[in-house]
Parts: C-alpha cells; sequence; structure tokens
C-alpha cells in the first residue's frame, strides 16, 4: 500500500512538473500556457495530498478490494517519457495538447483500474476526487484543442 501510494505522488509530482514546463513556453498561446496553468496548480495540489495520506497511520490505509499495480508503473513511465520530450523537443501547441490528453487518459485508466475502496471513507472520498479530477482535466484539455483548431482555420499563420 505504502508503494502504492508513493508511485501515486510520484506521478502526480511529475504530472505537475510536465504542466510547469509546457506552461513556461513563451512561444506557446497564452489561453493555452493558461491552461497548463491551471493543471500544474491542480497536480500539485493532488501530489501534496497524497504526501498527507501517506502520513496516516497503518489502519486508516488499509484497503478493500485488488490493486493493479503495474498499471501505476505505465502512468510513472508515461508521465517521465512525457517530460523527457518535452525537454528535447520544442512541441507545437497541438503535440503539447496531444500528450497531455494522453497522459489524462492514462491516469484516468489507472484510477480505473485501482478502483479500491479504503476503509476510512474520508480517504475513499479523497481518492475518488482524484480519479474525478483526471476526467475533469481531459476535458479541459480536450475543449484548449478544439479551441485551438478553431483559431487556426481562421489565422493558418499561427504555429503549431
Ligand atoms: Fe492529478
Amino acid at each position: 500500500m505504502r508503494q502504492f501510494l508513493t508511485n501515486c505522488e510520484k506521478i502526480e509530482y511529475l504530472a505537475a512538473t510536465a504542466y510547469r514546463r509546457l506552461a513556461a513556453n513563451r512561444g506557446y498561446d497564452s489561453h493555452i500556457r493558461e491552461t497548463f496553468q491551471a493543471l500544474n496548480k491542480d497536480e500539485m495540489a493532488h501530489a501534496r495530498l497524497v504526501n498527507l495520506i501517506q502520513h496516516l497511520p497503518g489502519q486508516d490505509l488499509e484497503i478493500v478490494g485488488q490493486m493493479a499495480q503495474e498499471d501505476g508503473n505505465v502512468s510513472l513511465i508515461f508521465a517521465q517519457a512525457l517530460l523527457e520530450v518535452i525537454d528535447k523537443e520544442n512541441l507545437t501547441e497541438v503535440d503539447a495538447l496531444l500528450m497531455a490528453i494522453d497522459l489524462e487518459k492514462c491516469f484516468i485508466k489507472f484510477h480505473v483500474n485501482n478502483a479500491i475502496d479504503f476503509h476510512n471513507p474520508r480517504i475513499a472520498r479523497l481518492f475518488k476526487k482524484l480519479g474525478h479530477a483526471d476526467q475533469k482535466h481531459l476535458d479541459r484539455l480536450l475543449s484548449c484543442l478544439h479551441w485551438w483548431g478553431k483559431i487556426k482555420r481562421k489565422d493558418p499563420s499561427k504555429m503549431g
């Protein structure tokens, strides 16, 4: 269980870092940068939350159900790979949005496959909230991509 939570914290932190770096790209449209910035803030809050949960006494972390830990590793590897790509390549806005969309989809799958229930109802609620947050991120990224597509059709000179 501790290992699972450590992985969760790492995933949230890596996602936060990826979004921070994308938000820092001065070449991106300001609306897209603001979107990445908002997602960075959310992921930082998630990382802190998972960190706090890890400090709870053992009995609070008892769970009902099964964990699919390997999916945590998939999310970890995905988030790490995204960070490397951001560092090495100057992704276009569209590519950055598409990669972020894939990342959130991966996180959603991770939460679905780890639909574990904590004995402690408060912790169970917190964990469900983290899963819902990923869905909200995905919706936000998709609408940002849609918006960007419309802008580009109006003004094809915009790059990315
Ligand atoms: Fe998150």
